[in-house]
């Protein structure tokens, strides 16, 4: 377990606890989630975000959806269970771990009403999918973690991008796991975080994280990390995924692109890990991952502060695509595997 909780399901009173990390670094401070409207908006402003921790966000947001449904007419409809999938569908369109959530949340439902089960035990089994998710999360990152070790070298200075920690999780991380990993099991390393413009996840998140784990890292703006190459700073680059195609092509956060060109360049191992649930079979390469684009201002404002004309044009993908050919290996809970070994992991 890590020295935080990302999220949790308060039993009690039905509620789903998050970290909110709008407010990291600065402030550690609990969002509690009881209807529907909040898990979707927690999941659209970022207060929960990284693929696998949105997928199990969302899972509880389904169960948190029927129960305010039960709560006003102690019954629910197909038609209704389907609306509250579809506004969980909505709120970002790049991590498949959503998707990938809801439709086995999507299962228990359409079992439960081929059924005729009555609400509460819908409601029950749905949470234990919910719960179900999670755990197998915590225990795939850290099976994820211990193949990725093994690609680290001793005193290894190592490149991530964005926060593919155990913020980014149910616990542990993916990127991070495997750097939690290889540091627990006693090798010397170092991490160069880059800052990741425009929402700041590295800055504000990956440091933050591992510096509560007491693992050595170093804060770069993002448009250093070439030159940090150049010098001989870096001997392997691990980010996580928030899409990977058949072929490997794999969606990340913004800038990950370049990094794994620059990697290219200086003849550096660059890695993707992420956990199976993050292949998308049904696309056969990246171009059609869909990419979200947010809010202008995200741009135009570094924090509280406006940075940039306030009527200027902005253009804000928060994701783009590495192409299979610039990725070493994909680190997975079943292993490590070439972007063209993906195949063998198709269920
Ligand atoms: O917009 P975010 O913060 O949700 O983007 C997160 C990332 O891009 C992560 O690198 C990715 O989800 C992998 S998290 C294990």
């Amino acid at each position: 377990m890590s020295t935080f909780q990302t999220l949790a399901w308060v039993k009690e009173n039905n509620t789903l606890r998050l970290l909110d990390q709008r407010c990291l670094p600065n402030k550690e401070s609990f969002l509690d989630c009881n209807t529907l409207s909040q898990v979707t908006e927690a999941i659209k402003t970022l207060a929960v975000r990284g693929a696998p921790a949105i997928g199990v966000a969302a899972a509880y947001g389904v169960v948190i959806g029927v129960l305010e449904l039960l709560g006003q007419k102690q019954t629910i409809s197909k038609g209704q269970f389907a609306e509250i999938v579809d506004k969980l569908a909505a709120t970002r369109p790049t991590a498949v771990n959503l998707f990938w959530a809801l439709a086995r949340m999507e299962t228990i439902g359409s079992a439960g009403f081929k059924n005729n089960l009555n609400g509460a035990i819908l409601c029950n089994n749905l949470l234990k999918e919910a719960h179900l998710i999670f755990t197998e999360d915590e225990r795939d990152h850290r099976l994820l973690g211990e193949h990725g070790a093994q690609l680290v070298p001793h005193g290894a200075r190592i490149l991530t991008h964005c926060n593919a920690g155990a913020l980014a999780c149910a616990d542990y991380g993916t990127a991070l796991g495997v750097i939690r990993a290889a540091h627990s099991a006693g090798k010397e390393l170092e991490v160069f975080a880059d800052e990741t413009r425009p929402l700041l996840q590295g800055s504000r998140l990956t440091t933050w994280e591992l510096l509560k784990d007491k693992i050595p890292v170093t804060l770069i703006c993002d448009n250093m990390a070439a030159h940090c190459m150049a010098k001989g700073m870096i001997d392997l680059i691990i980010v996580g995924a928030d899409r990977i195609a058949a072929n490997g092509d794999s969606a990340n956060k913004i800038g990950t692109y370049s990094v794994a060109l620059a990697a290219k360049a200086h003849n550096l191992p660059f890695y993707i890990a992420a956990p199976t649930s993050t292949i998308d079979f049904t696309l056969t390469n990246g171009c059609k991952i869909p990419i979200e684009e947010r809010d202008p201002d995200e741009v135009r404002f570094f924090g509280e502060k406006r940075t940039a004309p306030a009527e200027v044009k902005v253009y804000n993908p928060a994701f783009d695509v590495t192409p299979a050919n610039l990725i070493n290996g994909i680190i997975t809970e079943k292993g490590v595997f070439a972007p063209n070994q993906l195949a063998q992991l198709k269920p």
